[in-house]
């Protein structure tokens, strides 16, 4: 996890903690194109900034090999499942739309994948590269209840696009299906 001075210095109010995160992802990441470099760094920074509300947060990435279907990458938290569909779960109506998903109940959400039964709502954002290519998405979990609101689809929505902008790798990116 990310080292605790770093996170205490960050503001309280969501918000401004969100900013906050932006400036610091920046600083950290500038100058590194390596992709995995890139979003291990955001999940440890974002565990460690809203733990315990996040309880699962990682990256589901479009397989090179077969980009109908995502591949877990970096994550902090129980195990995850190893492979989505596109299209499939939240993560996958998340890629194959190309738009956040917000779930307030992921028991009331059609096809949801439980990987572990203790996540009650989650929020999934695409992960959009510069050339409007999709690398994949980032799914946050919690274990309570509408635990996401607009503040964090926001903040997560600008964390997302400071990880795909610049000098990412976009080898294993694929178009957005649909576009
Ligand atoms: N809940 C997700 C599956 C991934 S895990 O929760 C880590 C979904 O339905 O897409």
């Amino acid at each position: 996890m990310a080292d605790a001075d770093l996170i205490d210095d960050l503001p309280d109010d969501k918000a401004g903690r969100y900013a906050a995160l932006a400036d610091l992802l920046t600083a950290i990441l500038d100058g590194e194109p390596n992709r995995i470099a890139r979003l291990a760094t955001a999940v440890s920074l974002l565990t460690s900034a809203f733990a315990p509300r996040f309880f699962w947060t990682g990256f589901y990435l479009v397989d090179p090999d077969d980009p109908h279907q995502l591949v877990v990458g970096p994550y902090q938290g129980t195990l995850g499942c190893l492979r989505i569909q596109l299209g499939r779960g939240v993560c996958g109506t998340a890629a194959a739309s190309g738009t956040t998903v917000v779930v307030p109940d992921v028991h009331a959400f059609p096809g949801h994948i439980a990987c572990d039964s203790r996540s009650k709502s989650e929020i999934v954002v695409p992960l959009i590269d510069d050339n409007g290519l999709l690398v994949g998405v980032l799914d946050v979990d919690s274990t309570e209840l509408d635990a996401f609101d607009a503040t964090d689809q926001a903040g997560l929505e600008r964390l997302c696009a400071v990880l795909c902008s610049r000098a990412i790798d976009s080898s294993e990116s694929v178009p957005p299906p649909g576009t």
